[in-house]
């Protein structure tokens, strides 16, 4: 890469957690970066902002459902890389009604609003299809990375979960990321794309979304910290993630296409914690000396200092088909890749804890 050439990235899902640390990792490397926002957007740049990089990163919008639009922007930008971080989530709100939007910029009328299943599988499992044909059609040694999820493996895999560990899927965002997962392995193998799937197991920050399990205990732990909130709501205590911290991750996903050919990756911590445990550290942090008493949907976590009940069981929360152990192996990108999860699990939750304090305090929650 030359200082009159960067090298080019096109980012989709711009606005999201990954998307931020992606772009600011990418700006941090001399690249230009497209961040792409799409037209149903719901949300703003706070993120970016919040990383400083809002005026560095050349939004553009996209609209995953439609092969024209992407086959456009990928003709447009002329990037080196792509990555796919774009995703209608399992806990996301529904998207947008459509109608809402005007007639798209050839005078046709908006689509009519799909079920949220048909949704998913449209943006995050034929969103994929679209962008790969088109690095295909436009040039096929655009780099692809695809944001695969630890949720493929479903529920009943054998743990921990590498890139060999058969896929149960469960549930319609699991399914499409699967197909989004195949379909890489496909172009990659039949057209020679360097084609990526990272399959990455969860991911926190403090720029993750609030309809997360570990935002919304860090920032209603602040709230209660600060008497904006009496108490907190979880659902099942019991479910163990993989957490690590997303800075680490997104350096993975640029590792991935540095490589000399495409191929699938796992990221992962390779420890599991409870719900629960996720608490106990965050409240602890916040100076809560949290004691659990009772089972199931009477458990209660009370503040020993005070005995005041902090947190509650509410089975609203509770999940169909949750899957209650999650734990990968990130043997082949450490080995392969030299990839290194830097941010322990206490870490992780300090660097969530102290962001959420300070924006309760100064009444900061942009997002
Ligand atoms: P996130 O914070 O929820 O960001 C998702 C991004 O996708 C946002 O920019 C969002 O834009 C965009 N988006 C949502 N619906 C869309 C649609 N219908 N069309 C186009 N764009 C849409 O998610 P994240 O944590 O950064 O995750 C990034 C990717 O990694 C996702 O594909 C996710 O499925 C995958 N993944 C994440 C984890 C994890 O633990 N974080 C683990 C495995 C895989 P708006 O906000 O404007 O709607
Ligand atoms: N969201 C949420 N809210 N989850 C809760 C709650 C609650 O009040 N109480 C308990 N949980 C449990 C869920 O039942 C689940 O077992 C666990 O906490 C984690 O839930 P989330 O943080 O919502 O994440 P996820 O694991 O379902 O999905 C995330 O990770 C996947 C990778 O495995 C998302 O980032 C997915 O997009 C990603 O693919």
């Amino acid at each position: 890469m030359t200082a009159s050439s960067p090298k080019r990235a096109l980012v989709t899902g711009v606005t999201g957690q990954d998307g931020s640390y992606l772009a600011h990792l990418l700006l941090g490397k001399g690249y230009r970066v497209f961040g792409a926002v799409h037209r149903r957007s719901r949300s703003n740049v706070a993120r970016l902002e919040e990383l400083g990089i809002a005026k560095d990163v050349e939004l553009v919008e996209y609209d995953l459902l439609e092969f024209s639009n992407i086959l456009r922007l990928v003709e447009k930008i002329r990037p080196d890389e792509i990555y796919n971080l774009a995703a209608q989530q399992p806990q996301s709100p529904a998207p947008l009604p459509f109608r809402v939007l005007r007639p798209n910029r050839r005078g046709l009328p908006p689509p009519r609003e799909d079920p949220e299943p048909l949704y998913t599988g449209n943006c995050d499992g034929l969103g994929v299809a679209r962008l790969l044909e088109a690095i295909r059609t436009v040039n096929p040694k655009i780099r692809f990375y695809q944001a695969s999820s630890s949720e493929m493996f479903g529920k009943n895999s054998v743990a921990p979960q590498s890139e060999l560990t058969p896929f149960g899927p469960r549930g319609a965002y699991a399914i499409a990321k699967l197909y989004g997962h195949w379909m890489t392995v496909s172009y990659r193998e039949s057209y020679g794309i360097h084609a990526t799937s990272g399959i990455l197991f969860n991911h926190e920050s403090p720029l993750r979304g609030q309809e997360f399990v570990t935002r919304k205990i860090t920032v209603s732990l602040a709230k209660i910290k600060h008497g904006e909130l009496e108490v907190l709501s979880l659902g099942n205590l019991d479910a163990q993630r993989d957490w690590g911290f997303a800075g680490d991750y997104v350096e993975g996903m640029w590792l991935m296409l540095q490589q000399s050919a495409g191929d699938d990756y796992v990221l992962a911590s390779g420890e599991m914690h409870t719900v629960r445990d996720f608490v106990s550290a965050s409240a602890t942090m916040l100076g809560f000396d949290i004691v659990f008493e009772g089972v199931g949907s009477n458990e209660r976590g009370i503040d020993r200092r005070t005995g005041r009940t902090l947190i509650q069981v509410n089975p609203k929360y509770y999940r169909p088909a949750d899957l209650n152990h999650l734990c990968g192996n990130p043997l082949k990108a450490e080995q392969a890749m030299g990839w290194r999860r830097r941010t322990p699990f206490l870490q992780l939750v300090a660097l969530m804890v102290e962001a959420d304090d300070h924006r309760v305090s100064d009444k900061r929650l942009t997002f």
